[in-house]
């Protein structure tokens, strides 16, 4: 007998339902085609096991199952599930016509329990595109894929619950979720609060306006400062996600397995990859490709901790995505894209021994070690971070005082009317949302300097002796001050306080 069932292949971030067509006929075999992978030819063994396990038949017949399309390539054991049930219907232990109105996606243990999936949350948006009533998923993947509404998701734990489900029995319900209030629940109360940062009045500041313009932006500081307390807590200040935003990123991270759990990703996502990661981890890639850090950090913040002990290697191959905001990965046979809108958050010791200027530190570098150090990170990545500041520890009593500090949220909402003010800016211009974002060209066009702006801007320049790179950097910064003021104009003190965060520009850092 032949039957039809239905499951998906997520390439990137975007599922393709795939058909798979079983039958049995006389005679003895199990084949198998349309392209599968060996783990997917390894399917008959679980599902003999499974299936035989849970006093279920597996058919002594000959079993011929077709994927379709077949030009399409198709990875990985989650179809166990689809092609259980399609040799099952196909033996006629299952009889329901149903089946052909869900996706059924799952990998199976020898047990008959089901093992989590990846990419849940695409194969549901896919499925209700495609007009399916609902999609039968392990229970780990349930919440992802019923923040889509209007489809029924059904969360299953083996493989009797399915048949069960099918043969009208058992309860299986679906699970609904209530996207809104998830999402007033971690606006509201974020994780990581500014309220608990004591002192440091003036890094804060540095980062509202870093939030505010969306700027990428480095700390630097000795250790114990406070740098990775600061740098967490930037997701927070960030205006909140639109819901076309969280279901991106939460795309990502169920197609990277990530989402145990967890149902839609409403707050932005903090990502800290160790410096010792490498380029496939942090770009993403592999012989699955997977979605890498920098992905995983889309619509949030992407932290690099101790900067210039990343390799150098690492660093360059995300040169391209910081500029594209997507990072492309090739194969020989196809080609696969996923977003890596972040911003970049980096920090550094002030010294390869991590202290600067400080006559208790207990080593001090030579000259040439900080030369090594900083060279490391001039070039490419730095010439994206417009914003550079020191970072000094905040005083005994300040640490003990009991007084919090001001909230996250008060911070969003001046963030975020900052933000509106560039939106109708650059309401003309495709791509381009914020102010980090200005090309030369619009620079010049949207940031005009007065008489005095202009004069105090070239003093500070030779005086400070910056470089020519830092002078683009400090009009985009100062045009970010004037709109967190609902400034129409550039004004001499928002162009002060922009001359004031480039650091490494100085004579003595990199020169
Ligand atoms: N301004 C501060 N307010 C409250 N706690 C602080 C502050 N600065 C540092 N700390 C405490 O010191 C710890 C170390 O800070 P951390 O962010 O790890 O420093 P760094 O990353 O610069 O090495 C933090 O976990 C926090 O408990
Ligand atoms: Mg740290």
């Amino acid at each position: 007998m032949l039957v039809k069932v239905f499951g998906s292949a997520v390439f990137g971030v975007e599922a393709t339902t795939i058909t798979v067509e079983v039958n049995t006929e006389k005679g003895i075999g199990y084949h198998l085609v349309g392209l599968p992978d060996s783990a997917i030819k390894e399917s008959s063994f679980r599902i003999a096991a499974a299936l035989k396990n849970n006093s279920y038949q597996f058919p002594g017949k000959k079993i011929i199952v077709n994927m379709a399309p077949a030009d399409l390539r198709k990875e990985g054991s989650a179809y166990d599930l689809t092609i259980a049930v399609g040799i099952l219907a196909a033996s006629s232990q299952i009889t329901s016509k149903e089946i052909e109105n869900y996706i059924i996606m799952g990998e199976l243990s020898l047990d008959g329990t089901l093992q989590p999936i990846k990419g849940a949350l695409s194969i549901a948006i896919k499925a209700k595109e495609e007009g399916f009533k609902g999609v039968i998923i392990p229970i780990q993947n349930v919440k992802e894929a019923a923040i889509v509404e209007d489809l029924d998701v059904y969360g299953v734990s083996n493989v009797t619950e399915v048949i069960e489900f099918f043969e009208g029995k058992g309860n299986l319900e679906p699970t609904r979720i209530d996207t809104t209030e998830e999402f007033s629940k971690t606006l509201n109360f974020p994780e990581h609060d500014f309220a608990d940062v004591k002192g440091q009045e003036g890094i804060k500041r540095c980062m509202e306006i870093a939030a505010a313009g969306g700027h990428n932006i480095i700390l630097i500081g000795p250790p114990g400062s406070g740098k990775t307390m600061l740098a967490k807590r930037l997701p927070s200040i960030l205006p909140p996600m639109t819901m076309r935003e969280a279901l991106e990123t939460t795309k990502i991270h169920s197609v990277a397995g990530k989402t145990k759990d967890v149902g839609l990703m409403a707050q932005r996502p903090f990502r800290s990859p160790h410096h010792t990661a490498s380029s496939v981890s942090l770009v993403g890639g592999g012989s699955y490709p997977q979605p890498g850090e920098i992905s995983l950090a889309h619509n949030g913040v992407l932290f690099l901790d101790e900067l210039p002990e990343f390799k150098r290697e690492v660093l360059e191959v995300m040169r391209q995505p910081l500029e594209d905001r997507e990072v492309t990965i090739s194969r020989a046979k196809f080609t696969i894209t996923y977003p890596s809108s972040f911003m970049l958050v980096a920090s550094m010791n002030p010294s390869p021994g991590g202290y600067f200027n400080d006559p208790n530190a207990p080593v001090s570098s030579t000259p040439q070690e900080m030369q090594r150090y900083l060279s490391k990170i001039s070039g490419p990545l730095l010439d994206r971070i417009d914003i550079h500041i020191e970072v000094t520890p905040v005083p005994f009593e300040k640490l003990t005082e009991t007084r919090k500090a001001e909230s996250s949220v008060a911070i969003r909402e001046r963030v975020t009317k900052a933000r509106q003010i560039q939106s109708q800016r650059f309401e003309n211009f495709e791509h381009i949302h914020y102010n980090a974002q200005m090309s030369s060209k619009l620079i010049r066009e949207f940031c005009v300097l007065d008489e005095v702006s202009l004069k105090l801007l070239k003093t500070a320049m030779e005086r400070l002796n910056l470089s020519a790179r830092a002078y683009d950097r400090i009009l985009k910064v100062s045009r970010t001050i004037a709109d967190l003021e609902n400034s129409q104009s550039i004004q001499s003190h928002h162009i002060a306080e922009a001359i004031q965060y480039r650091s490494l520009d100085r004579e003595g850092w990199l020169g």
